[in-house]
Formats: structure tokens, C-alpha cells, sequence
């Protein structure tokens, strides 16, 4: 039974924003897929990476394709959009100014996504550091992505962790991630979309995966997005 909102904390659907979107005709055909999932939000969450770009590009691009998207879906009964980022994570970034920009909607919530390969130890100094002096709440992307160390010392420093929904439906990764789920470490479901092919089915799969913790999960994605309740 629902009992609250569907929200995706996780997608690339800003048209040109980022390789996830093509174009705005594809950002419309993978909110109409979100709608036939009946997601009630959707965080745009393009992807930023420190060490290629500036702030301020960065800021430039997604302002200009959320406008372009926000006027698009102006009047059709689609999924809301927040705005978002996906901040890769690099070292210094507790310094960057104008952090504070990249959280999602008017929270004080940040994306962050780690490397693929074993991090530094420099790495999750800057997460500590983001969370203890910026007073921001660090989220980790897609953690059924990395390394298992790298999950563990997440895990163990508390962080809200993010599950890509696509990683639930595969019977040999599920029991891993379950046990976070029944920890109460994971705190966000997306669908990560690029594209159209693989997403928003996989979201409803996970969903009755999870059976009655999905809506646990989608209430405190709720909560972390400061998102009034349904
Ligand atoms: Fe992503």
C-alpha cells in the first residue's frame, strides 16, 4: 500500500546536462517512464566533477537545461523535479566555495559518488570534513558499486547510503544489500537513469524486493529532501 511518495534520489534526465540525457525529448521520455512507475519525485542529479570543471560552468549548464525541462513539463501531469548534483569526490572539496549550492532542493543534503576503485584515506577525511564544518549531510551514491572496504568504513562512519535499484534485482547481489537495508543504512533508492533502457522498470522490481522497507526507505529519502509529508 502506499504511504508516502515514490521518490528517485538519483537520475540523469537534464537534457544535455550530462551523457545521461541526450536531448530534451529523451528528458521527456524518461519522465513518462517515472510516471508509469508512479515516482512522485524525481531528483535531477547531473554530474559534477570537481577536477574537470569549474563551480561556476557546472551551475551555469544545469540552471540552463532545468529551466529548459522546467518549461517543458509546465502544465503535464509528470513526476516533480528537484534539483540535484552528483558530486564526484575529491580531495579538498571541504574548501570548495559555494558547496552549499550543489545539495538537493532546499536541503542541506549533497550526493556525493566515490571512485570505483579503492579510495584514499584522504577521501573520507573530506566527507568528515564536508559533514563537521560545511554542517552539510553528506548521502553516498550507489554504494552496491564499490569496493567492500570502502562500503565498510562508510557504513561505520554513518553516512546515509544510496541504492541504485538495478543492483536489488540481481539474486546475487541482493542479499548483501538487503542487510543494509534491515541495518537501516540505506536511505535513498534511485534509478541512476542514463538513457532510457535501464531504470524505472528496475525501480518497481526493487520496490517489491523490499516489500514493506520500501516505504520505510522512501520516508527517509522524504525526510533528508525536507520534503513536506503526504
Ligand atoms: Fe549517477
Amino acid at each position: 500500500m502506499k504511504t508516502g511518495y515514490r521518490i528517485d534520489f538519483h537520475a540523469h534526465i537534464l537534457p544535455g546536462a550530462d551523457h545521461g540525457c541526450r536531448n530534451l525529448t529523451m528528458a521527456m521520455e524518461q519522465l513518462q517512464l517515472a510516471k508509469e512507475a508512479e515516482v512522485d519525485v524525481v531528483v535531477a542529479t547531473p554530474h559534477f566533477y570537481p577536477h574537470k570543471e569549474t563551480l561556476e560552468a557546472f551551475l551555469t549548464r544545469r540552471e540552463r537545461t532545468y529551466s529548459q525541462l522546467c518549461e517543458e513539463i509546465k502544465g503535464k501531469d509528470l513526476p516533480k523535479v528537484i534539483l540535484g548534483a552528483e558530486v564526484y569526490l575529491c580531495p579538498g572539496l571541504q574548501d570548495l566555495e559555494g558547496l552549499e549550492t550543489l545539495c538537493m532542493g532546499q536541503s542541506n543534503t549533497i550526493l556525493f559518488e566515490m571512485p570505483r576503485e579503492k579510495s584514499k584515506p584522504e577521501l573520507f577525511v573530506t566527507l568528515d570534513e564536508v559533514r563537521e564544518f560545511r554542517h552539510l549531510n553528506p548521502v553516498m551514491a550507489h554504494i552496491d558499486r564499490y569496493e567492500s572496504s570502502d562500503v565498510e568504513k562508510l557504513l561505520a562512519m554513518e553516512l546515509p547510503a544510496q541504492l541504485n535499484a538495478v543492483s536489488l534485482c540481481s539474486f546475487w547481489r541482493r542479499r548483501k544489500l538487503l542487510s543494509y537495508v534491515h541495518a537501516g543504512q540505506i536511505f535513498a533508492l534511485g534509478t541512476d537513469i542514463h538513457g532510457t533502457e535501464i531504470g524505472y522498470s528496475e525501480f518497481k522490481k526493487a520496490e517489491a524486493v523490499l516489500k514493506e522497507e520500501f516505504w520505510n526507505i522512501m520516508e527517509k529519502t522524504r525526510k533528508l529532501l525536507q520534503l513536506p509529508s503526504c
